[in-house]
């Protein structure tokens, strides 16, 4: 019983939008989750056969989970990974929940004209940072949790930066991209001791989830 403990691998998927190309992509692997499918309020589930807990998360703790050896494997965007500077292995590129980091405003805000320091609003200050570190832009950066496309609408920031996937929210809010930063997609990330203790186990979920990719 604490040897099947020990050897259990725990698995933090992301919530939301990429968690049903998650489960998918485990099921196609032939590790069984199809509990997570119709899951209620119930957060953790386990897969008897291959000795695996699934926990659902919010993306950042997905992260936090990784890092503190909480999960073994976690399943989170890299528009996530990019924001926090957190320590793990980065195994595998997902291939979906595509997307892209893009700057964006509104279609009469000339974002390039005047001199004046620019204020950007955005859900991902490091991303945001960093990219106009690297342009050689000196802006001001403005936090802020979500529906980020208001922001140079009612005059709170010249631009956005945030994820573009299909394009509808900056469509239907006005705003359009006027800078890709990078592409995104989900990846799966391990634990540094994990890697050494449940290698593996790890090992072969890796291989598994390779192969169908
Ligand atoms: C994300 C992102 C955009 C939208 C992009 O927000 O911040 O608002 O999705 O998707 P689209 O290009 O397909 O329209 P999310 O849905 O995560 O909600 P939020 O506004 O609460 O952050």
């Amino acid at each position: 019983m604490i040897n099947k403990l020990n050897d259990r691998v725990k698995i933090a998927l992301t919530k939301g939008r990429i968690e049903k190309s998650a489960i998918g992509i485990f099921e196609r692997a032939g590790i069984e989750c199809s509990q997570l499918k119709n899951k209620g309020r119930k957060l953790i589930f386990h897969n008897e056969e291959n000795n695996i807990d699934f926990v659902l998360v919010k993306a950042a703790d997905v992260l936090t989970y990784v890092e503190h050896g909480a999960s073994d494997i976690g399943i989170v965007g890299k528009d996530t990974l990019m924001e926090y500077n957190k320590d793990f292995y980065e195994v595998i590129d997902l291939k979906f929940g595509k997307c892209k980091f893009a700057v964006a405003s509104t279609n009469k805000n000339n974002f390039y004209k005047g001199y004046e320091r620019k204020r950007i609003a955005t859900k991902y200050p490091n991303v945001a940072r960093e990219y106009f570190r690297k342009k050689g832009q000196d802006v001001e950066i403005i936090k802020i949790e979500g529906s980020v496309e208001l922001a140079p609408v009612l005059g709170l920031s010249d631009a956005i930066v945030d994820i573009v996937e299909t394009g509808t929210t900056l469509k239907e809010n006005g705003l359009v991209v006027l800078e890709d930063i990078c592409d995104i997609s989900a990846r799966m990330i391990v634990n540094r001791a994990s890697m050494k203790m449940k290698s593996k186990k790890i090992v072969n979920i890796i291989d598994k989830i390779s192969a169908v990719l």
